[in-house]
């Protein structure tokens, strides 16, 4: 394999292949991390992970260690904050303090922070499910964006689109490098985003089933059995829709939603992020709302993070080669 992909996100991280190891609450820890870097591609450790200063601290310096002078980055979470206390600034401050030059931004509105981070001398990659807010984001200084289909797992918008429509909308509509997510797991799709105009794919979903996630093996060997159809969208009615795997206990939030839809009082005790990081503990994944996209049909077995991009690389190959194949005067 000679040949290698030269793309503008690859030139912005230094890294060897266009794909993104986006943030995953509670999972994207320092392990997940700097195999992502070993592994060529750029991983973000959740900030929102970490229960206070000291341990993000930790969490960065040791993912820093291990990253062996490979690029990562720290995913921050946009909130808007109902009790009025500003957890945002805090996090940019740890993340300027202990040298970050990579940030990823989701879930809001980034006018607020991006300015800060600019200043710092940070890159700043805006997530957003729609194309609308990517052109906001680009205009608001964003180094790059990327926007996430319906396919995807986590929050898809209020108004999925499915990722085919999206990035080649998005592609039209940016000048900024672009990066694209939802349902991605294969070389194929790969060089498919690539063509639509993409400079790099994120994925989540394909890679929870890597060895360096430390969710629960039962977990993992749940979703190697689990195909396209065995998703499911839930929350439309708080505006906050997630793609989550089915599970009993989502159902039962499903119907708790139809006869209350709106009502955050009944539905946020069994929504809570703490009720899925026990199931990555446990294994009981009956038992929560766990994020996941339809990408899981692509996760076919358990092996180290590193299998799996250099896998994704030679099925990008392949597909290169079979359009020059095909492609003829
Ligand atoms: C288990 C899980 C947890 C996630 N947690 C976060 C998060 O904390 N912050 C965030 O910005 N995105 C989060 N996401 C979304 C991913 O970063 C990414 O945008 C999405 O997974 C891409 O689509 P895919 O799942 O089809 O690969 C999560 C996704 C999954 C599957």
């Amino acid at each position: 394999m000679n040949h290698q992909f030269n793309t503008r996100i690859t030139d912005l991280y230094g890294i060897r292949i266009p794909i993104i190891a986006s943030g995953l609450m509670w999972l994207s820890d320092p392990n997940y991390v700097s195999a992502a870097a070993r592994a060529g591609i750029i991983g973000f450790m959740t900030a929102a992970t970490f229960p206070d200063e000291t341990s993000l601290r930790a969490a960065i310096q040791k993912c820093s260690a291990l990253s062996q002078g490979k690029p990562f980055g720290l995913n921050i979470m946009i909130r808007a904050s109902r009790d009025g206390i500003d957890r945002v600034n805090p996090l940019i401050d740890i993340a300027i303090d202990e040298g970050i030059k990579f940030v990823e931004t989701a879930g809001n509105n980034p006018e607020a922070y991006i300015k800060r981070l600019k200043a710092a001398g940070i890159v700043v990659l805006h997530k957003v499910p729609g194309v609308r807010y990517a052109k906001k984001a680009e205009a608001l200084g964003a180094d790059a964006v990327t926007v996430v289909g319906a396919e995807a797992g986590g929050h898809p918008g209020v108004e999925p689109v499915g990722t085919m429509v999206m990035a080649a909308a998005a592609a039209q509509s940016l000048k900024i490098p672009l990066v694209v997510a939802g349902g991605l797991g294969t070389g194929a799709q790969l060089v498919a985003a690539l063509a639509l105009g993409a400079d790099a794919i994120a994925i989540g979903t394909r890679f929870l089933v890597c060895e360096e996630i430390w969710a629960h093996r039962r977990y993992k060997e749940k979703l190697v059995a689990t195909t396209e159809t065995d998703t499911t969208l839930l929350l439309q009615s708080l505006k906050n829709t997630q793609r989550a795997l089915k599970t009993e206990h989502v159902s039962m939030v499903q119907q708790l939603e139809h006869h209350n839809p709106g009502d955050q009082d009944i539905l946020l005790p069994h929504i809570m992020g703490t009720v899925g990081r026990k199931a990555y503990e446990t294994g009981a994944y009956e038992h929560a709302m766990l994020s996941c996209g339809q990408g899981v049909v692509f996760a076919d077995r358990i092996e180290p993070l590193s299998t799996i991009v250099d896998r994704i690389e030679s099925e990008a190959h392949i597909a290169m080669n079979r359009l020059q194949h095909i492609y003829k005067k």
